[in-house]
């Protein structure tokens, strides 16, 4: 698997490509955080009305965390999983609290951050501050089982960590935005979980899954 030749493939296909969405306007921290707590449950085409109403009413940490939590829920409400929004309100209160109102570029102090998991963690750091870190989500994880014919069950929590260290070790270090979110609209427009579309696929070429055949039976998923 040459993984440079994956990786400049699937970035010349997504700057070509990528749908213009709200977040993609500019790299602001709380702007990514916000999209990527709105996308981890929700679908895009959801997130995109909440998405830029929520930006309007709480433009930067300091609106929101000077905000009711009552208008914050009713600002999220129709999204659902309400303690996404009560996780970032605290959080967001936590980052003017402590850090002078600057989301913090570290992995470390990101954690702390309530709501703010591995997946988020990496979607921050790679997209706001071009950092080299996965943001391994069940899209990434379809995707990349395929590509690197991973049959691990994607079903146990501990097979998102596999995933993290591979792509961790292989990604782009030049422009590790564009590499996590081709990623994601590889997994949002081609390879789909029941018809994916290997015919139209920018990395057809790297895929073992596609070379053996077996693209429909990855990711393995067991039921319990
Ligand atoms: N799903 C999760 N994060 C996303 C992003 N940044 N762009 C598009 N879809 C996503």
């Amino acid at each position: 698997f040459d993984h440079q030749a994956f990786s400049r493939d699937l970035i010349v296909w997504y700057e070509k490509q990528k749908r213009n969405l709200p977040w993609r306007d500019n790299q602001d921290p709380y702007r990514i955080w916000v999209s990527e707590i709105m996308l981890q449950q929700t679908q895009v085409d959801t997130v995109i009305p909440y998405f830029k109403h929520f930006m309007n009413r709480y433009p930067t940490v300091y609106d929101l965390a000077q905000a009711d939590e009552q208008d914050v829920l009713k600002a999220w409400e129709g999204l659902g999983y309400y303690s996404r929004a009560r996780n970032l309100h605290e959080a967001v209160k936590e980052v003017v609290a402590t850090y002078g109102g600057e989301v913090p570029g570290d992995k470390k102090e990101l954690k702390k951050l309530k709501g703010v998991g591995s997946y988020t963690q990496g979607a921050i750091l790679s997209i706001a501050f071009d950092q080299a870190e996965p943001a391994v989500d069940g899209n990434v994880m379809r995707v990349m089982s395929r590509v690197l014919m991973i049959d691990e069950d994607i079903a146990k929590p501990k097979t998102k960590t596999v995933f993290e260290d591979v792509i961790r070790d292989i990604m782009s270090q030049d422009n590790p935005s564009s590499y996590n979110q081709g990623l994601m609209e590889l997994g949002a427009l081609i390879c789909q979980p029941k018809n994916p579309k290997c015919d139209e696929c920018p990395v057809q070429t790297h895929c073992e899954a596609y070379a053996q055949g077996v693209q429909t039976d990855l990711p393995v998923k067991s039921k319990a």
